[in-house]
């Protein structure tokens, strides 16, 4: 298939392309690189900034793709709080544009588990009620409801993926996280036990869980890489649309994760115990279910230990991540 990867210089975006690419797949990545790397991608690439409508438009004019895969995003959960409209635009805008172009193409997309808001039970099934708690999970759902709108007028297929915790590196250390700043968990405690940065900050130690902390579901950036391949298969051989959780449906307590990196790294996780952050639930946890029965997907990286790893050499290998 030849396919547009959008923001496919960023963490996720670039780990599928080399997936898809390695699959037999020929990748296009688009990227206006504010977040992203260049040295994340060495395939067919165009610096493309995906809220100028004409240079969208005129780029899609010169390319033909079977499916698109759109990652580009902002994605900062406190930053989305501060300045919604700025979220609104990135995350909303960029998806009506493509689309205006790419009639009838299949869509998959980037969503979160954040568009379920506060859990209601102890595993999220993809029919739990949708009530984002921040912007950032707002515009996800509308993104998903956009995309709804569009299938439901015949204009193009799509599916919704609804990632849990992104975590881990190519087992060979050349691609992984590297965000600026830096705020998911996983990178940070590694850092902090290979001494590239200083402490790690644990939002609450006091939740209702068997040892204090947040529990989350970590998901391996390959694995969500795989997951993308098995969506786009489905929409282009025709099969209906839809949302799907991609997760491991296991649920990892902070403590656990320091414990992790404790062992991978031979370092104990220097970490201060800090006030519970506004907004997070005590506990994220997919039902995976639904991608198992229709996508044929499920998660492979289920060893905690394994997953930290892979995270480990990334960063021992990259203390700076990317060079350009
Ligand atoms: N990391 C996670 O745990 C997680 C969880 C759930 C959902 N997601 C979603 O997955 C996607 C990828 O996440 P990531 O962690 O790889 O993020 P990332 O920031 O590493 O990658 C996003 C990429 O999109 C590019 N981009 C952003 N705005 C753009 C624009 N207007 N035009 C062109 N390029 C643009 C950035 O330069 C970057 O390379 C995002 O949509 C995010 O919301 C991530």
């Amino acid at each position: 298939m030849k396919i547009l990867v959008t923001g496919g210089c960023g963490y996720i975006g670039s780990v599928t392309a080399r997936f898809l690419r390695n699959n037999g797949h020929e990748v296009t990545v688009v990227d206006n690189l504010s977040e992203g790397h260049r040295g994340a991608w060495d395939g067919e690439f165009h610096e493309l900034e995906l809220l100028d409508r004409e240079a969208v438009h005129h780029f899609l004019d010169g390319h033909q793709f079977e499916g698109v895969i759109h990652f580009a995003a902002r994605a900062y959960v406190g930053e989305s709080v501060e300045q919604p409209l700025r979220y609104w635009r990135a995350n909303v805008v960029p998806v009506i544009f493509l689309c205006e172009q790419l009639e009838g193409v299949p869509f998959v997309f980037s969503s979160t588990c954040a568009t379920y808001g506060v859990p209601m039970t102890e595993t999220l099934s993809e029919d739990h009620p949708k009530n984002p708690v921040n912007p950032y999970g707002n515009t996800k759902l509308a993104v998903e409801r956009l995309l709804r709108d569009r299938d439901l007028a015949g204009h193009g297929s799509y599916a919704a993926l609804r990632y849990f915790n992104a975590s881990g590196a190519e087992p060979d250390a050349s691609h992984g996280e590297a965000h600026h700043p830096e705020t998911h968990l996983i990178p940070l405690a590694v850092q902090a036990a290979l001494g590239q940065h200083g402490p790690l900050t644990v939002f609450g130690t006091d939740w209702d869980t068997p040892d204090g902390t947040c529990i989350r579901d970590y998901v391996h950036v390959l694995d969500l890489a795989s997951a993308h391949l098995a969506a786009l298969k489905r929409l282009v051989g025709g099969g209906a649309s839809g949302a799907w959780n991609i997760g491991t449906g296991v649920g990892v307590s902070v403590r656990e994760i320091l414990d992790s990196v404790g062992r991978t790294t031979g370092s104990d996780v220097p970490f201060i115990e800090g006030e519970r952050r506004d907004g997070d639930p005590s506990m994220l946890v997919a039902n995976p279910a639904l991608a198992k029965a229709e996508l044929s997907w499920e998660a492979e990286w289920t060893q905690l230990d394994t997953l930290i790893e892979t995270a480990v050499q990334w960063h021992r290998a990259h203390p700076q991540g990317y060079s350009e």
